[in-house]
């Protein structure tokens, strides 16, 4: 497949220094309101990158469930590929493609595991058929068939009937704490704005544009 002349030129006006907020947080949030009220589909999808223990890296999306200045929360099983790469190596890369507002956002930081009290009140708060299928899939573990999977939901679902579905223990939820953001904004010619803000010893952010 031949994707050379497959482009487009980025029209949207500029990102200017003076209107960044000095936290990224608050300015991660007012792009975020954007991206929401832009009525892009999955806004709040972000791609995690972990890497294994050769150093291999490997992503996949996720969606955001709670950010605030403590950090960006996602939900997983802990037997997961990703959940196990985090535990040997909490260094993790964000990524919010943003590409229909010709922006995206990056964010490096070290992944922490929450708390079971928090996960548990998430869970709680998800449909009862997510709850099953928490239960249900041993997420990233090789799967002979699909049957297998809808048996075992179907089991589930008799099993706990009506009551509550209790969490998993080998379901729960990561933090990322950021030590890095990076905010790009397509602009026209090639000629895009990036600013970096990196977390300072005195825990300021220190702004800076990088060149496209
Ligand atoms: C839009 C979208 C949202 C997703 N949200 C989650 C999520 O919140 N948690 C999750 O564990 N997997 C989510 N997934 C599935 C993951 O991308 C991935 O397939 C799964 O977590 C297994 O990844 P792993 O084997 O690398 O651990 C989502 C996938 C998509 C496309």
């Amino acid at each position: 497949m031949d994707l050379e002349d497959f482009r487009r030129e980025y029209l949207a006006p500029g990102l200017h220094r003076k209107d960044l907020d000095p936290s990224p947080f608050v300015q991660f949030e007012s792009w975020l309101r954007h991206a929401i009220d832009a009525g892009l589909r999955d806004p709040t999808a972000m791609a995690v990158a972990t890497v294994d223990e050769r150093g291999w890296p490997s992503q996949r999306l996720v969606l955001l469930k709670h950010c605030d200045e403590s950090g960006f929360v996602f939900y997983t099983n802990l037997g997961s590929r990703k959940a196990r790469e985090i535990v040997a190596n909490p260094r993790v890369a964000l990524l919010f493609p943003w590409a229909d507002m010709e922006r995206q956002v990056r964010i490096e930081g070290c992944a922490e595991r929450m708390g079971t009290a928090e996960a548990l009140k998430y869970f709680l708060m998800r449909p009862r058929e997510s709850q099953l299928a928490a239960w249900a899939s041993a997420q990233s573990r090789p799967l002979s068939s699909r049957a297998l999977l809808e048996d075992e939901f179907a089991r589930l679902k008799q099993k706990f009937g009506q009551g509550r579905i209790p969490l998993p223990s080998f379901w729960g939820g990561f933090r990322v704490v950021p030590e890095s953001f990076e905010f790009w904004q397509g602009r026209p010619n090639r000629l895009h704005d990036r600013f970096s803000y990196r977390r300072a010893e005195d825990g300021q952010w220190w702004i800076e544009r990088l060149a496209p």
